[in-house]
């Protein structure tokens, strides 16, 4: 007992990380923008004014609108010029002009987790040259709040409209769509980006996010009052110049869906090509950048934490599984050098473990009416990947449960006033590299 004392004082004097809890409700908006960055002499996509002048612009615009979360496609070799005039607190580091990058970034007001660089399985040169350089798609976890998460996916799909192009883009977009099945399971997903797809193109395979994945598009929800274009419609070519109204259907999309946990809603679709114009009145890009206004709201029964560890192993969530009015009934723990895994029984007979089956096995079973109300993480480096090395839960009668080796980086999370821990979310391989946990109104 005395130890165990002694190592929570520990721990929670180690604390990195203040947490204040996440509001139940709050609004942020998004920007999908082809940046039209190949070099000049390669494509110089019909627009006046030379490239690094235009980048200038569109930076100094995506700094003044303050968009939340900017998705940029095309942002090759003009990038630095882009960054400079830009200023927003969070930006992925570019993967390089042509031929080495994929042109994908992204530039945000919010803070992420277990950013990846995804190249395409396909590609294909029938026309525009779209194996030049190595396109494919980004995801990220984006922290909107404490606990709220929604997962980010950015692309940049194969162009061109021979049978070779239509294959290619079908498969990007399905390697997407497999992606979100594994990685996103349970989780609210944004994709937005250059999707090169038309819903009235016969063979583009743009369908597959909500057939699979059961995305909305804000466009056919704003646009087309949630009527998808039939396949092989006349195209819903945009003018060129500033559109006059959203009715136009352009290939950069912005699907979403929420979770169990966070509602999603699109609260407003937009071209904001008039505002990305050069001083006379020029488009600065051949694409109009699109931009939806989100709001969200978390369920009134079920938050979760952050998440603690580094972006290894493979994405769980017990969201899904778990179910109404949840309650613990068991707590179980493994470790020993490092925290080897988690799980929980929950009294309605569900039960949820991760992780692998090293260490020792520790358990706590809870009596009528406990909860375990709050979790002490502790992580460090192992063969040069964070994942976490030790746990410590608290119940409400004070009774704790600890597994594995304190380390100097600590972060105790704390459930919302009523709540108790009723699962976990995550990243375990054999150890548990990043954990979260998911909890219930009690
Ligand atoms: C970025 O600059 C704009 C003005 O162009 C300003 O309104 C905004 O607050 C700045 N954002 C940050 C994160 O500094
Ligand atoms: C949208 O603008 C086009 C002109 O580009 C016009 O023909 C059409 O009627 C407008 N649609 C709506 C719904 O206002």
């Amino acid at each position: 007992m005395y130890t165990v004392l002694l190592l929570a004082a520990v721990a929670l004097s180690a604390v990195q990380h203040a947490f204040a809890a996440s509001a139940p409700s709050g609004t942020f908006n998004i920007l999908s923008m082809n940046v039209a960055g190949l070099p000049e002499i390669l494509n110089g996509n019909g627009e006046s004014g030379d490239k690094t002048t235009n980048t200038a612009i569109i930076g100094q615009d995506m700094a003044k609108f303050a968009y939340d979360v900017i998705h940029v496609q095309e942002d090759f070799n003009y990038h630095a010029t882009l960054y400079a005039n830009d200023n927003h607190t969070f930006r992925t580091a570019t993967s390089g002009g042509v031929p080495f990058g994929s042109g994908l970034n992204t530039l945000s007001n919010f803070d992420w987790v277990d950013f990846t660089r995804i190249k395409w399985a396909t590609c294909s040169d029938a026309s525009e040259n779209d194996c030049l350089t190595p396109k494919g798609f980004t995801f990220m976890r984006v922290r909107v709040d404490e606990g709220v998460y929604v997962d980010f996916y950015n692309l940049h799909a194969d162009a061109g409209t021979e049978p070779g192009d239509e294959t290619a883009r079908a498969a990007n977009l399905q390697q997407v769509a497999d992606y979100i099945d594994v990685w996103s399971t349970g989780n609210a997903v944004l994709v937005f980006g250059d999707t090169n797809a038309r819903y009235t193109r016969v063979g583009d395979g743009i369908r597959v996010f909500s057939t699979q994945n059961g995305l909305t598009d804000a466009w056919v929800q704003d646009a087309a009052h949630g009527v998808v274009p039939a396949i092989g419609a006349p195209a819903l070519l945009c003018p060129d110049g500033v559109p006059a109204n959203i009715s136009c259907e352009v290939v950069d999309k912005v699907l979403y869906r929420g979770s169990k946990v966070i509602t999603l809603a699109n609260t407003g679709f937009f071209y904001d090509t008039s505002r990305f114009l050069s001083s006379d009145l020029a488009t600065l890009s051949d694409h109009n950048p699109v931009r939806v206004e989100f709001a969200w709201t978390l369920a009134s029964t079920l938050r979760q934490s952050d998440l603690q560890g580094g972006p290894h192993g493979t994405w769980f969530t017990d969201l899904p599984g778990v179910p109404s009015s949840p309650k613990a009934s068991v707590l179980m723990l493994r470790g020993a050098a490092r925290l080897d895994a988690v799980g929980i029984s929950l009294t309605s007979g569900a039960s949820f473990t991760h992780g692998g089956t090293g260490g020792t096995a520790v358990s706590l079973t809870l009596a009528a009416g406990e909860a375990v109300v709050s979790g002490t993480l502790c992580w460090g480096q192992h063969d040069g990947d964070t994942r976490n090395f030790y746990a410590l839960f608290t119940t409400t009668a004070g009774r704790t449960l600890t597994a594995g080796t304190l380390t100097a980086s600590c972060a105790t999370m704390t459930a919302p006033a009523g709540f108790g821990i009723v699962g976990f979310f995550g990243q375990s391989g054999d150890e548990m590299d990043q954990l979260g946990f998911i909890y219930a109104k009690q």
